[in-house]
């Protein structure tokens, strides 16, 4: 017989509908979302009106979606959701091992988001070259090892790197200003697993607030901005992808970053040198910033 539709049978009713989901994942994770749905709903029992803005505000994220622009990741993003995701599918081995929950920590270097402006793979560029064409901003190397979680050596790993320009803006951003590929660029590590680039200090900037995610912060009072950061996406064979950045110390929002993305081991000294024969070094004439960052990869499994 069936039974009435109640405050108190409404879930079971939902997640019993899903008994015959042939993919067990599948189920786990639609009961389990309905379960949280359903709790969310009857603890802040929202009126119609809450509920259909609520739909709206959904309508218009959807909308904001084309090619380029993707409203769903941005929202969570801000949610703190893209982080969460991307720390929990980055957990590093520690004494529970690999993909345990671990407060433990470990070698391999942290994990951040991947964020919009990764459009295409970086253009080739030699070790020692710069990614900066346009010239303006205080010119910077950064350099490194990229070295297994037991201290060997990984030459030829590759580094697609991307970055912001000195106003906080992506090629992509501005294609009447930037040349094509302006900030970006993609290195293979030497015999040593080392690399070094030239380029120029990033800017903070803010993510896009001209959607539903803009409304939103604004609604909560919240800024949109990220500190200044550099992108990098670090492969080797054996070994798991790593996508980070490294943050500007010292950058506004450092301690407030919109999308959640700062570890604090991804915050790194911009260190001015004013030493020509350290600028000759690196095909420099004038005061620069240098940057360390020795990026540890995790061996995957069957290493
Ligand atoms: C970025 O760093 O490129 C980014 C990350 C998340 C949201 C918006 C931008
Ligand atoms: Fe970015």
């Amino acid at each position: 017989m069936a039974t009435d539709f109640t405050e108190e049978t409404a879930a079971d009713a939902v997640v019993d509908s899903f008994a015959k989901t042939q993919d067990p994942r599948l189920r786990e994770l639609l009961s389990s979302l309905v379960r949280h749905l359903h709790a969310f709903v009857i603890q802040t029992e929202p009126t119609i009106a809450e509920w259909e803005r609520a739909i709206e505000f959904l309508t218009a994220t959807g909308q904001k979606c084309d090619d380029e622009r993707q409203e769903f990741i941005l929202l969570s993003d801000v949610l703190g959701i893209s982080m969460l995701v991307e720390t929990i599918n980055n957990r590093v081995s520690g004494p529970g091992g690999l993909g345990e929950r671990s407060s433990q920590k470990a070698t391999a270097t942290e994990s951040t988001v991947l964020g919009p402006f990764h459009v295409v793979k970086s253009p080739r560029r030699e070790l020692g070259e710069s990614i900066d064409f346009v010239g303006t901003g205080t010119p910077c190397v950064v350099r490194g090892r990229v070295l297994s979680a037991d201290g060997t050596p990984l030459p030829g790993a590759e580094l697609d790197i991307w970055q912001a320009n000195d106003q906080g803006f992506y090629d992509v951003q501005q294609p009447e200003v930037q040349p094509r590929a302006n900030g970006r660029g993609l290195f293979t590590a030497d015999a040593d697993g080392a690399f070094w680039f030239r380029t120029i200090v990033p800017s903070h900037y803010p993510i896009p607030t001209d959607g539903p995610v803009g409304t939103l912060l604004n609604a909560t009072g919240r800024h949109a901005y990220r500190p200044a950061h550099i992108h990098f996406i670090v492969t080797a064979p054996g070994h798991r992808a790593l996508t980070t950045h490294i943050f500007v110390a010292g950058s506004p929002y450092i301690e407030s970053d919109a999308v959640f993305a700062v570890k604090k081991s991804l915050i790194k000294e911009f260190t001015p040198v004013d030493d020509p024969e350290q600028a000759a070094r690196y095909g420099l004439t004038g005061s620069f910033c240098l940057a360390d960052f020795d990026i540890i990869l995790q061996p995957t499994a069957e290493n």
